[in-house]
């Protein structure tokens, strides 16, 4: 049986400054009117599965239990990590949690709560394809046809077809984590390659196979965590020192880049992580001069901007390729083609607080 596996405890600090510490995007109603959590959860409709489980920070406790609940979301528990300590232990404590909880060994479909999908039935068959892979023992990933050289994705080299019985996928030759330019500008011409969309399908046990033998010391602390874990209600707290103890790494790096059985499943869903401003301008409605503007925007001879306003006013004149955010304290802008570096802006920001 599929067990979805939500990862909610990003910081989703690239879309500063409407995603914050306390309110990150994937809590936010970015395109359309649930939050990104809520479509996460929705698009699973029609997949047989169990109900999520969700992992997220002990800080977003509360959003999260009511974004479920506004949605008529059933889940099977809410996984709360003591502090961050990036995705490969939050799938940790999952996968062991899953184990223990007298499912069997189920196949996890870990899955970012903060992506947008536009075909959600493509999804869910391409879900479906990977189940036979990963029931044999496979890890797969779901593979993106890449459109620009982008440095903050994982790039996946695709070695030889490998079938199981009528389905067909590639076996990974190569996984590389967030290239530099030039190596992403090479990998995008040699078309050889493949995003990583950042969900995964995999046996429980498997992922636990895997990362014992890739970072045993990731697997130890979160064993010995969950061991310890209490469970309140719907919220299962794994025990906190062992757990601020546990290594940060992300699944990518800790496994993915570093396992022999991995298998990709190429997928045409209309994907995007949202992972900047300019990824919202790219899938977001445009007025005939490429512009997106919501709130209360004027526009006078300007091109492919996106404008947001919260409570003002904003009009801009003669600009092209310009990103402007209001909200109620902050209000940013920044060239289109720059807008990964609102991070240096929230590094800046943390440091003088
Ligand atoms: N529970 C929990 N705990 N969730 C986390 C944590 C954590 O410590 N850190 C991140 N997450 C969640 C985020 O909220 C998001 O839903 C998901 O895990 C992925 O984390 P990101 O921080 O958004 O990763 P990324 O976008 O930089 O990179 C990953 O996704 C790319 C595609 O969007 C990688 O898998 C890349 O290889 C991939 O291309
Ligand atoms: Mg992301």
């Amino acid at each position: 049986m599929i067990l979805p596996v939500i990862m909610a405890g990003g910081s989703g600090s690239r879309l500063w400054p409407l995603s914050r510490q306390l309110y990150p995007k994937q809590f936010l109603s970015l395109c359309g009117d649930q939050t990104m959590l809520q479509q996460t959860c929705s698009r699973l409709a029609g997949l047989q599965h169990l109900p999520p489980l969700l992992v997220c920070g002990e800080e977003h406790r509360f959003t999260v239990a009511e974004q479920l609940r506004v949605a008529q979301q059933n889940h099977s528990g809410i996984i709360l990590e003591p502090a961050g300590r990036n995705t490969a232990p939050a799938v940790a404590l999952a996968a062991l949690h899953s184990l223990a909880s007298g499912e069997g060994d189920p196949l996890l479909l870990v899955l970012a709560a903060d992506h947008v999908i536009r075909d959600a039935a493509a999804f869910r068959q391409a879900v479906v394809e990977a189940s036979n892979f990963a029931e044999e023992g496979a890890l797969v990933t779901f593979g993106i046809v890449p459109t620009e050289p982008e440095t903050g994705y994982g790039y996946i080299h695709r070695g030889a077809q490998r079938s199981s019985g009528s389905h067909s996928a590639f076996t990974v030759d190569r996984f590389v984590e967030k290239p530099d330019r030039a190596t992403a500008e090479k990998y995008l011409q040699s078309q050889e390659y493949l995003w990583n969309s950042g969900m995964f399908l995999f046996r429980a046990s498997r992922y636990i196979e895997e990362l014992g033998r890739h970072r045993p010391d990731i697997l130890s602390a979160c064993e010995r965590a969950l061991a310890g874990a209490s469970l309140d209600v719907d919220f299962i707290r794994p025990e906190q020192n062992a757990f601020l103890e546990c290594p940060e790494d992300s699944i990518d790096y800790a496994v993915m880049e570093k396992t022999h059985d991995a298998v990709v499943i190429p997928l045409d869903c209309g994907w995007s992580d949202l992972g900047s401003w300019s990824a919202l301008w790219e899938i977001s409605d445009k007025d005939a001069h490429g512009n997106t503007a919501s709130g209360d925007v004027i526009l006078h001879d300007s091109r492919n901007c996106y404008v947001q306003s919260d409570s003002k006013l904003i009009a801009l004149i003669g600009l092209d390729n310009l990103v402007v955010v209001e909200s109620d304290d902050a209000i940013m802008v920044a060239a289109k083609h720059r807008v990964q570096e609102v991070k240096k802006i929230v590094e800046l920001l943390k440091a003088e607080n």
